[in-house]
């Protein structure tokens, strides 16, 4: 096993290390049933062991990817040699790390907004992920835009809550990844989608600030600021990277040691092309790198379609997305390197 990071700060930075990103694969029971059925495949414990060891063993692991959020199943799952899957994940010098919160429920009794549940216990849950070897902790808070929404009592809980969680990971020897998601279905415009994730952001790190959260040992994992998926006009890759460098230096900490964007939607080459534009244009002091679910996986969930004998063909198509985000992470893509 390859040396392993100890403190906050050296596990936060080693993560996002030379390009390297994260592999998003926490996705919970009812995700990954529905990601499952999008390809006729049963749902089963074995069949989510295969897909994700299958995913764990790919050669792209140990040069792209540097860490791994699991769902709570899979931190303690066998792979087929009776290995553990976080043991495979740390072979390939990456980490693992878990989901810690718990989905989300109405804000209000018939209220369309969300706050995210899991606090209840989280001590108690991130003592034992720590003993069980996770090393980073993710939490997800969900923001609507539509009329009257974002409200300022749905901005002020949810981020109260990350700087809550933020906490607890941080006293259980865990990175926190805080990751306040501003949704991109709606009609909204591109530039709501910039006031509401600034908005967000500056609450957000007020919060983990009066919290006295460990920066230098936290991750960020905010959506990008995009059009609605139904606004007619949808930005371009340029517009895109502007407007979120744009947001994330007016509201971000210089020490943060890494950005980690997640996909939200978005296609795969969208998802690299947006990050590379970012890192091309450049100027800014944190690494700015990928956490993707979706767009890492979609390819390769395809290509395996619960058939054994696709197994090496997902994995080349995991391993080309895993590269190809590498690259975007460093500002090394461009379009020709897809074929
Ligand atoms: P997507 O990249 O598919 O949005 O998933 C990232 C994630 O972890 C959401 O919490």
């Amino acid at each position: 096993m390859k040396m392993i990071p100890k403190t906050l700060e050296d596990i936060a930075s080693y993560i996002v290390k030379d390009g390297k990103g994260i592999l998003a694969a926490d996705e919970s029971t009812g995700t990954i049933e529905k990601r499952f059925k999008s390809i006729d495949v049963e749902s089963t414990e074995d069949n989510r062991r295969k897909y994700r060891e299958m995913l764990f063993r790919s050669p792209a692991m140990a040069e792209a990817i540097g860490g791994v959020i699991l769902f709570d199943e899979t931190l303690r799952q066998k792979a087929q040699d009776g290995s553990y899957l976080r043991d495979v994940i740390l072979n390939h010098g990456s980490l693992p790390g878990i989901k810690v919160d718990q989905g989300v429920k109405e804000l209000e009794d018939n209220s369309n907004e969300k706050i995210t549940t899991g606090l209840d216990g989280l001590n108690e849950r991130c003592r034992e992920y720590d003993e069980l070897g996770a090393k980073f902790t993710k939490w997800r808070a969900v923001i609507n835009i539509s009329d009257g929404m974002p409200s300022t009592k749905c901005i002020n809980e949810n981020m109260l809550a990350l700087s809550k969680y933020a906490l607890i990971a941080q006293e259980n020897n865990m990175v926190p990844i805080v990751e306040p998601e501003v949704i991109m279905d709606g009609p909204h415009t591109i530039d709501q989608c910039y006031d509401v994730t600034k908005n967000t952001l500056s609450v957000l790190f007020e919060m983990l600030d009066k919290k006295n959260i460990n920066i230098k040992g936290t991750l960020l994992k905010p959506n990008m600021v995009v059009s609605g998926t139904e606004n007619s006009h949808q930005a371009n890759y340029k517009e895109v990277a502007e407007k979120t460098l744009d947001c994330l230096n007016s509201s971000v900490p210089d020490e943060l040691p890494g950005i980690v964007f997640l996909s939200g939607g978005q296609s795969d080459v969208d998802a690299t092309a947006h990050l590379d534009e970012m890192n091309k244009i450049g100027g800014f002091k944190w690494k700015l790198s990928f956490s993707y679910g979706r767009a890492l996986q979609q390819a390769a969930l395809k290509a395996w379609s619960g058939n054994d004998s696709n197994l090496e063909h997902a994995q080349k198509a995991f391993s080309h997305r895993a590269i190809m985000n590498m690259k975007a992470s460093l500002g090394e893509w461009s379009e020709s390197l897809e074929s």
